[in-house]
């Protein structure tokens, strides 16, 4: 018998924490992103925490506090074009390197996220 591999129990908390909290640094400075986001990234890096918790296969944090994720949903609100959703991942690209996640569980994770990212895309236009 094979132990199923949760990529949240390889990864861990503190790797996630520092991930997300590298992310946002990131994020506060990315011309293209920064706009949209509140000054004050505190909030939202509990609740991304939160979220990747669960998309990881962890305890379901987010869905507790926020309930049903609905994130195209909650996305709509803010211009997000196939521009930004790239800006977003090379971000997350840069911080998975910076913190040192690697190997399968960083390919098959960052590949879900482009999926994800892909998909909050609601707006046409180069980048509006
Ligand atoms: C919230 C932008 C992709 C997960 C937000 C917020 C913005 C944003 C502006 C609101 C921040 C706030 O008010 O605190 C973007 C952009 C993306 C993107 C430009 C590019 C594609 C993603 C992806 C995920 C994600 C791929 C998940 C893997 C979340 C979560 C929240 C959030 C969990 C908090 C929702 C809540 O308020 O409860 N995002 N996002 N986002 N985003 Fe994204």
């Amino acid at each position: 018998t094979r132990k199923p591999i949760i990529p949240f129990e390889e990864i861990g908390p503190e790797l996630l924490s520092d991930l997300v909290d590298t992310f946002y640094g990131k994020v506060a400075r990315h011309p293209m992103l920064y706009p949209i986001f509140p000054d004050d990234l505190t909030e939202t890096a509990r609740k991304q925490k939160q979220f990747l918790t669960q998309f990881l296969g962890g305890p379901n944090l987010y869905t507790e506090e926020h309930g049903h994720p609905m994130l195209r949903a909650r996305h709509m609100p803010f211009p997000i074009t196939y521009d930004r959703a790239q800006a977003w991942l090379e971000c997350m690209a840069e911080a998975m390197d910076e913190v040192g996640l690697e190997g399968k569980v960083r390919e098959d994770f960052y590949n879900r996220l482009i999926l994800t990212a892909n998909h909050m895309v609601n707006r046409t236009g180069p980048d509006e």
